[in-house]
């Protein structure tokens, strides 16, 4: 904050409340101010390494990494600063003061400083001599003006903003700019004065809340069977079976080859595309980690779609293989929940998922959401190659119509019941296997995901079969197998990998419908009952719903943060 011409700082280590209550006990008559929550980069997560930064004339919030912040930083040693933090962005305040310093300039000293900035950032500086003026930058990293009445904000995206107007202004990589309360000024890389468009986004605030829930992760677990009826509202004609995706500026009935990027959950989203694409549309698939996309060889090909998959829009690592594919000449599909996010910004084509916003870190309805949008992509695509016809479209989308009203068996009193129960046989241990084939691999490794990041168990997914290659030598009577096992044309194979575990004293936890559990009832040392499922596309939206909610109160009855576990971000924006 800026008072009387003097920065004033509270700083907090841990939660957003801490840093309420030092706030309660140090108010200020401020109309100015930055902030940001650090996720650690350079150094380790304390009050020194906290933004603000400043020098003695500017200070700043950054998001992203600064690079050849070491270059920089021995540079300005040399003329005399002294470093207080170990971050990278400590160079940007004594950079633009140097700058300000010699133009007495607030464009010429931030475009001065941003030629000399290699990395990513969204920048939000105030100079101590204008209590009227917050500079901003934006490259690599999410930001956007949010324009209100006499109050203008920057921020990394909308929700933080949608609370005090619904009009915001997206900014692009390269602008930078000067906002006060009543005016703002936009600027390309060149310093060209840009005149931007102001949206005018959908009241976003009042669905931000727990509606009773403990936690935002259980409302959004609860709120799937709505997420599936909402995607089948937008994008389905129920009378007549119509799809109606967006329009793609490309022909779908000429792509041979489809290439899937995203990361952690999203990425699991991407692996049932590759089922549900390959069986429904017969198309060939293939699903890279976007970290790690740009750094081999691709053949692209004129007739391949890349299609990437993200909630947030926002992953730095997934953007910077969007940009590789696109400098590439690829198509470029996206799939977002946030529809006005970088991605799809930078996408020939969108399709929206409509989970609605996702606030828990540990995503769950976003990737039910996910997996419904690709499953009307891949029965749109059977249907324009001819692969499927009419009446199997119809049996398709019924399979996610049905999901919607299935899923609320997870809900029902009984099976909270026995899951709370799972969940507290589960707390003490200090490894798990989650198991499964087909599709329900998948399920098995998103499963092993969520459990990781909530509860910090070391929890591993892994294909049934590959167990008895190496990974079985782990099983002794200290580690629970998940058996995620729905009676289909797999579930003998299953059943022999559970019985292999069995046989080295693993304890097995059996999840799976009235039929499955029957064969199973004598081997399961604790079973969880899904609903038959009947088809591919169930099989990838229903099952998960009971590991999400096995994850969730495992977490609770060890007491860890649900809603933010430790060391994670709900929007990873560095690479
Ligand atoms: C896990 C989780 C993460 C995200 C990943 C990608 O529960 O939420 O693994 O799925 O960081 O994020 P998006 O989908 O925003 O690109």
């Amino acid at each position: 904050m800026l008072e009387n011409h003097r920065f004033k700082t509270v700083k907090e280590e841990g939660k957003i409340a801490n840093l309420e209550l030092a706030l309660k006990e140090n108010p200020t008559k401020s109309t100015i101010g930055i902030g940001h929550t650090r996720w650690a980069t350079h150094g380790r997560p304390s009050k020194q390494n906290a933004h603000p930064h400043a020098s003695s004339t500017v200070c700043v919030v950054h998001n992203g990494i600064i690079e050849n912040y070491q270059e920089l930083k021995t540079k300005l040693q040399k003329k005399g600063v002294k470093f207080l933090s170990q971050t990278d962005t400590e160079v940007v305040p004594h950079l633009i003061e140097y700058h300000y310093q010699k133009t007495g300039d607030i464009k010429k000293s931030l475009s001065s400083a941003l030629e000399e900035i290699h990395g990513t950032l969204a920048l939000a500086v105030i100079f101590k001599d204008r209590e009227d003026v917050i500079a901003f930058a934006k490259k690599g990293s999410p930001l956007i003006l949010g324009v209100g009445e006499n109050e203008n904000y920057i921020a990394s995206d909308y929700y933080a903003v949608s609370a005090h107007t619904n009009k915001i202004i997206i900014l692009e990589d390269g602008e930078f700019g000067i906002v006060t309360a009543d005016s703002y000024e936009i600027f390309d890389s060149a310093g060209k004065k840009l005149k931007k468009k102001v949206k005018i986004m959908e009241a976003e605030n009042s669905k931000i809340s727990k509606d009773g829930f403990d936690h935002f992760m259980l409302k959004e677990i609860f709120e799937q069977p709505r997420v599936l009826e909402e995607t089948i509202q937008a994008y389905v004609n129920i009378d007549n079976g119509s799809t109606h995706l967006p329009n793609f500026p490309f022909d779908l009935k000429k792509i041979n080859k489809i290439t899937i990027v995203a990361c952690g959950t999203s990425y699991y989203a991407g692996m049932c595309a590759k089922y549900l694409i390959e069986e429904i549309a017969d198309t060939e698939v293939e699903v890279d980690i976007a970290s790690e996309f740009r750094y081999r060889a691709h053949p692209f090909r004129s007739d391949n779609l890349m299609v990437f998959i993200s909630q947030s829009g926002e992953t730095a690592d997934t953007i910077a293989a969007l940009k590789y594919a696109k400098s590439r000449g690829q198509k470029i599909l996206s799939i977002v929940n946030a529809p006005h996010s970088s991605m799809a910004q930078l996408s020939d084509a969108v399709i929206r998922t409509i989970a609605g916003p996702e606030i828990g870190v540990a995503s769950t309805k976003a990737y039910t959401a996910q997996i419904a949008v690709l499953s009307l992509f891949a029965i749109e695509l059977g249907f324009l190659k001819g692969k499927v016809d009419k009446a199997e479209k119809l049996k398709l989308i019924a399979q996610i119509v049905e999901a919607g009203a299935k899923m609320n068996h997870f809900f029902e009193e009984e099976n909270i019941k026995n899951i709370k129960k799972v969940a507290r046989y589960l707390v003490k241990a200090q490894h798990m296997l989650y198991i499964g084939r087909g599709i329900s691999q998948v399920t098995a490794f998103e499963a092993a995901l969520k459990l990781r990041e909530l509860s910090y168990i070391d929890a591993q997914g892994i294909a049934a079969g590959e167990l008895k290659h190496g990974t079985i030598a782990l099983i002794d009577k200290k580690m629970p197998v998940i058996v995620i096992a729905p009676s289909n044309n797999l579930f003998d194979k299953i059943l022999s990998n559970a019985q292999e575990v069995k046989a080295r004293g693993g304890k097995i936890i059996f999840i799976s419908d009235k039929k499955g559990i029957a064969h199973f009832d004598k081997m399961a040392d604790k079973k969880i009952e899904i609903p038959q499922l009947s088809g591919i596309i169930q099989e990838a939206l229903l099952p998960v719903v009971s590991t999400q909610l096995l994850a969730y109160y495992v977490a609770l009855f060890k007491g860890s943060d649900v809603d933010q576990p430790r060391n994670l971000a709900k929007s990873v924006t560095v690479e």
